[in-house]
């Protein structure tokens, strides 16, 4: 029987191919995800059949990933606990789909993945396979066997055979793709340390950024950015284009210390330069665009959006029903954002939008010919009579 395993090529899911074969007697087809975390992934195919794995799948996950996974999650405005971008959240029901497909066609009747089972990223992982193929029985390794430590891995890969990485690892546990960088452990466990200068490698801490402002103009369509500087991107340049610029100049560093969805609480440091360029640009593209009660509606909608990627519940009629919603709010999000990166902040400095609610004959200070500021009394009348019938019912039950 076959095991499709989600793999690449470090230390844990190395030995996590003799561990399948040892413990469970499979043949191990490994998969790897290219989800633009900058690796090379052709060398893989020799280190795997090395390590006892009979194929290697590299897959090219970019393209799908930001537009099936990360363009919706924007176009929701969704964050989780006000600050963390998602970025590893909605890696993980797309790695599954392709996990579950090569599964299929591999007439495999399990998968395994290398997430610990302190994590949020086996419960995605496996919420995701659940959905897609309730057949499949789904192996996670750190929830079964001994190894406790690196130390304890590295042995067992040596005793095995399985060339470990000589370079010393940074201490930290890093999820990278086109999205974003996240760090969590080591000496970041303890919220009371700041973060190391040195930790970024998506770009500068604000402090290290240029003392000039630097300036850019971001095109959105129904919500989805399409150009940059007035050009024209595919998905994959467009992101690449703004982390390189949001980099530079500091920007989308969070720090945070998050809830998880199995319990605890932990700390993370997120590099996301682009991202929050772009959730900056579309938001500010949605405060002209849409009416007020849709606007806050979607307030809501994004609360919940978040908490339903951030807990891998990705492929569920909910999550689907919450799409629909936000695809109708986007019809007339088109515009140019233009953005003012300086030292970690960026802030949008100029809107426009052939759909622009925001009309400066209504707005205006000075007169105006449209406007008739004797209709605000009556709509105030009314819009306060409940407070002032309760005013009067306290005054008379001599409540005040
Ligand atoms: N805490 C973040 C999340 O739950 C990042 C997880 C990073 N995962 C990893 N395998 N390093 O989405
Ligand atoms: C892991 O435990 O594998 C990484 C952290 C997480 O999933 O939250």
């Amino acid at each position: 029987a076959k095991v499709v395993l989600a793999y690449s090529g470090g230390l844990d899911t190395s030995i996590i191919i003799p561990w399948l074969k040892e413990n469970y007697g499979y043949e191990v087809v490994a998969m790897a995800a290219d989800l633009g975390q900058g690796e090379e992934l052709e060398p893989l195919h020799e280190k795997a059949a090395k390590t006892g794995a009979t194929k290697l799948y590299i897959e090219d996950l970019r393209e799908e990933f930001i537009t099936d996974f990360i363009y919706p999650t924007l176009q929701a405005g969704a964050v989780y606990e006000g600050k963390y971008l998602l970025g590893t959240s909605f890696a993980r029901p797309l790695i599954a789909r392709r996990l579950v497909e090569i599964a299929e066609k591999e007439g495999a009747v399990a998968v395994a993945h290398g997430a610990t089972g302190k994590g949020n990223d086996q419960v995605r992982f496996e919420l995701a396979v659940k959905a897609l193929n309730p057949d499949l029985k789904i192996i996670a390794p750190w929830r079964e066997w001994d190894i406790k430590s690196r130390d304890d891995a590295i042995d067992y890969a040596k005793e095995r055979g399985i060339p470990v990485p000589v370079t010393k690892d940074r201490p930290y546990s890093m999820d990278r793709n086109l999205w974003h960088l996240s760090h969590e452990g080591g000496d970041l466990e303890d919220p009371w340390n700041e973060p190391k200068d040195d930790l970024y490698l998506l770009g500068v801490s604000p402090m290290q950024a240029p003392d000039q402002a630097a300036y850019v103009l971001i095109d959105l369509e129904k919500g989805i950015p399409v150009a940059v500087d007035g050009e024209k991107l595919a998905p994959i340049q467009l992101i690449e284009k703004l982390n390189a610029l949001g980099g530079k100049n500091g920007i989308g560093i969070v720090d945070m210390v998050e809830n998880r969805l199995v319990g605890m609480k932990s700390r993370g440091v997120y590099e996301t330069p682009g991202g929050t360029i772009l959730y900056a640009a579309h938001q500010a593209l949605e405060l002209l665009t849409l009416d007020r009660q849709t606007l806050h509606y979607k307030e809501q909608i994004a609360l919940k959006y978040a908490e339903m990627v951030y807990d891998g519940v990705w492929y569920s009629p909910l999550r689907e029903a919450l799409d629909a919603f936000v695809k109708v709010t986007q019809k007339n999000v088109t515009g140019t954002v233009r953005m003012r990166l300086y030292k970690g902040n960026c802030t949008p400095v100029g809107i426009k939008s052939p759909y622009s609610l925001y009309n400066e004959e209504f707005a205006t200070f000075g007169e105006d010919a449209v406007y008739n500021q004797k209709d605000a009394e009556g709509f105030i009348n009314l819009f306060g009579l409940p407070l002032k019938v309760r005013a009067l019912m306290e005054r008379k039950s001599g409540l005040r």
